[in-house]
């Protein structure tokens, strides 16, 4: 069965239509699934959202069934790269309505990421527009329980089929829904990475993109391989000054001052880290984005001044970690003792959760 509609939708001021042709399944797999103690995103919704580039422009947006690809093996993509995306949550409040959280900083960082890897933008309209239609349609797989939410992941990579090395002229947008339990829920053991780089001045780093996913599995199998859950990367040229953790930004309480690597094209900018800052200041403590060199750690922690350490991310939330390596020196912390991290996350879940006024704005209502 296929609807379809015209919408005019309001934004910025402008008046655009989305013309958004919806197939829904006959019957969802909803009716045979158990939405408790779900393990991350290995489970999808009944829909998906599918747009194409082409000429210039975005054509063929579709909601339909949730289905595999069909993709010629010359896709640019699998060979060059030209592949990002997003990571955002749905969550429903205490009525049963259903938001999702702070959509608009994911969908310029999203452009941001499609600008540097030479990519084409997606519209406000498509993008907002298009995943607020798909959650709809999918709310009631939004988990009611607590630290589980419903992941929206939207994507996009060139479909060219060539094997000349240029951007691809056309391109494949799509979204996808996965109802998620806690990302890592036990504390964490982090190794700093001494040897390989995530990122460098002028490279990637700040944008979503693939190949920064790809690259960092051998890093973070060598850690597993160790006992260590995620690293956390350096810089390029000394390997001393901090950046993010394997999937999260970072950020440590040292003697009551919240401190956090500086946002530079080396670090993506965390949509949760930014969230973590605010509430963080209007809980009265000080906060600091600036340059951290592993040392000032160690050194700090010899004295007892590194009070907490967590990493922030949409899939992760907040994530403690109780132990840190660097070289043969290891750090070890109570995650019990960490007031400040538990009482941002709790926080944080409590605006999700539609528990307390959502004065930052940050939730929109599908
Ligand atoms: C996220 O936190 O949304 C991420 O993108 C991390 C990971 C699941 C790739």
């Amino acid at each position: 069965m296929a609807d379809f509609y015209f919408l005019c939708i309001k934004f910025t001021g402008m008046t655009e239509v989305l013309d958004i042709n919806i197939t829904k399944v006959e019957r969802s797999k909803l009716n045979d699934f158990n939405l408790q103690n779900i393990p991350f995103g290995k489970y999808f919704t009944d829909h998906m959202l599918e747009a194409d580039y082409e000429n210039g422009e975005w054509k063929n947006i579709e909601i339909k069934p949730y289905q595999p690809l069909l993709l010629e093996p010359s896709t640019s993509a699998l060979h060059y790269g030209q592949a990002i995306f997003e990571g955002m949550k749905a969550f429903r409040n205490q009525k049963g309505e259903a938001f999702i959280f702070r959509p608009h900083d994911n969908f310029m960082r999203f452009n941001l990421s499609a600008q540097r890897m030479n990519m084409p933008e997606v519209s406000e309209e498509l993008f907002i527009e298009g995943l607020r239609q798909l959650v709809d349609i999918d709310k009631n797989w939004i988990p009611a329980q607590p630290d589980h939410s419903l992941y929206i992941r939207p994507l996009m990579f060139g479909t060219d089929n060539m094997l000349g090395v240029k951007p691809s002229d056309t391109y494949k947008f799509l979204v996808i829904l996965s109802p998620v339990g806690a990302f890592h829920a036990a504390p964490m053991k982090i190794a700093v990475e001494e040897k390989y780089t995530r990122a460098a001045p002028g490279g990637v780093g700040f944008s979503k993109n693939a190949g920064n996913y790809g690259a960092s599995m051998l890093p973070a199998t060598k850690a597993k391989q160790k006992g260590y859950d995620q690293v956390l990367w350096t810089d390029a040229f000394e390997h001393k000054w901090l950046q993010e953790v394997g999937m999260m930004n970072i950020g440590f309480i040292i003697n009551n001052v919240f401190v956090t690597p500086a946002l530079g094209d080396t670090i993506l900018n965390g949509v949760t880290r930014n969230s973590v800052i605010t509430i963080l200041k209007d809980m009265g403590i000080k906060t600091e984005e600036r340059r951290i060199n592993i040392d000032e750690i160690t050194e700090e922690y010899k004295k007892d001044g590194i009070q907490e350490i967590f990493g922030m991310g949409t899939a992760a939330v907040i994530s403690l970690i109780e132990e840190l390596k660097y070289k043969d020196i290891v750090l070890k912390f109570d995650t019990n003792n960490f007031t400040i991290a538990q009482k941002v996350k709790d926080k944080l879940n409590e605006i999700r959760n539609g528990l307390t006024d959502d004065v930052y704005n940050w939730m929109f209502k599908i």
